[in-house]
């Protein structure tokens, strides 16, 4: 099915919207300024869990995505109800957060995806925490996030999703 409005809103939703979400969103961004696309974007990330409203991303995200050319920032906020009503479609890195989402869904938002669910080389599996984890979970996510936005875009694109 097409989609019928200029604009497709995006909001990227992990835990604490320090490490997973907000390079998600910069990894979405980057593929879509790569891209000679139709369609136009808005887009957000946000937690489900008001530990780091108004914090920047982790450090050692944004060190290891450094590492891989990509420079971001973000400040973190909690998922609201209000962003059943703004966003077209919410994707969760993992079930704990697709669960959250789903029990606070009263308006019946029918556009909640696993963010894995675009994961060619992981389909349906979690987006891993890197919190509590070293260097190599903070590229491993990396490298999930990059194919799976990239994924997600051209599917998107080609009317697959919405
Ligand atoms: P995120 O990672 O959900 O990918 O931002 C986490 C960040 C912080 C915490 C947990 C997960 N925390 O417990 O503070």
């Amino acid at each position: 099915m097409p989609i019928n409005h200029p604009m497709t809103r995006v909001l990227f939703v992990c835990l604490g919207n320090i490490c997973r979400s907000p390079l998600a969103e910069a990894l979405f961004k980057k593929h879509v300024t790569a891209g000679d696309f139709g369609l136009h974007f808005e887009t957000d990330s946000c937690g489900t869990a008001a530990y780091h409203i108004g914090a920047h991303p982790d450090e050692r995200s944004r060190e290891n995505a450094r590492k891989n050319g990509l420079e971001y920032d973000h400040l973190g906020r909690k998922f609201s109800l209000k962003d059943f009503r703004r966003f077209d479609i919410i994707i969760a890195m993992d079930k704990a957060n697709r669960l959250s989402l789903q029990k606070e869904n009263l308006t019946d938002h029918g556009h909640i995806y696993l963010m894995r669910d675009f994961d060619p080389m992981g389909k349906g599996k979690d987006v891993p925490d890197p919190y509590y984890g070293g260097e190599d979970g903070f590229q491993q996510v990396f490298d999930i996030l990059d194919r799976s936005t990239s994924t997600l875009l051209k599917k998107l694109e080609n009317g697959e999703v919405l």
